[in-house]
């Protein structure tokens, strides 16, 4: 049993995670097929992954906006304001807290609260997915859609080609994101009681 549960999660945030969960995973398992593919050894069959990339990647727009709506809303866009001030050293505290204090059983640095959901490193790290990394991979996404918007030559270089690979660059470090946003929501006294928080809606202590 936990010592205090705190209702962090509404219901509309929860459906969106769900849905930007499965979106964003199959965007990278069929964006990764797409780049490394091989036609007589294919991962995802190349038809298959390029119209599942164009689908999800539709859903991943209207989810989107449907995030920024509903967030800039509702109170939850207070978790999500950076406070530049002193920024540095709360994210020095928090990464040796991750670092070394954790595994020595020290107490967190900045305790979940109704007011501070997020700490300093997952405060940055949401604001620059959600308000850079995933805009941007939107608009270059949408514009592979529809090549006819692109510049055709940039310095020489084929426009096309320049944002495919500033798309599939987004695309690499948003997968960095999940893999360390994946491992960070396991810190904690049991692995999974963060995964639970984002289905429930009750972070629990
Ligand atoms: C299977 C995949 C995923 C799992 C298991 C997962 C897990 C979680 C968990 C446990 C939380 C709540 C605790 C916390 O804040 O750390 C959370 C929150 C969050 N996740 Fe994920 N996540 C996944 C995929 C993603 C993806 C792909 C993105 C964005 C590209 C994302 C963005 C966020 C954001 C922005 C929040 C904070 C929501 C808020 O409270 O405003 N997650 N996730």
């Amino acid at each position: 049993m936990s010592d205090h549960k705190l209702y962090l999660y509404p219901k509309w945030l929860r459906v969106w995670h769900g849905i930007n969960a499965v979106s964003i995973i199959t965007l990278i398992a069929t964006g990764i097929s797409m780049q490394y593919s091989n036609l007589n050894y294919p991962i995802i069959n190349f038809q298959s992954a390029v119209f599942f990339h164009n689908l999800f990647g539709v859903i991943t727009l209207i989810n989107y906006l449907v995030f920024v709506i509903v967030n800039s809303l509702t109170d939850n866009k207070k978790a999500y304001k950076l406070q530049f001030k002193g920024l540095i050293e709360r994210l020095m505290v928090q990464s040796q807290y991750y670092l070394s204090g954790y595994f020595k059983g020290e107490p967190k640095p900045y305790p979940v609260s109704k007011t501070e959901k997020f700490n300093p490193l997952q405060k940055v790290a949401y604001v620059v997915t959600m308000y850079v990394l995933v805009p941007l991979v939107i608009i270059t996404g949408v514009s592979l859609l529809f090549p006819e918007v692109i510049i055709e030559n940039v310095l020489k270089t084929s426009g096309i080609r320049l944002t495919a690979i500033f798309h599939a660059s987004l695309g690499f470090f948003i997968s960095l994101f999940l893999f360390i946003h994946l491992y960070v929501a396991s810190v904690g006294k049991h692995p999974f009681r963060n995964y639970r928080s984002i289905v429930t809606g009750y972070h629990e202590d």
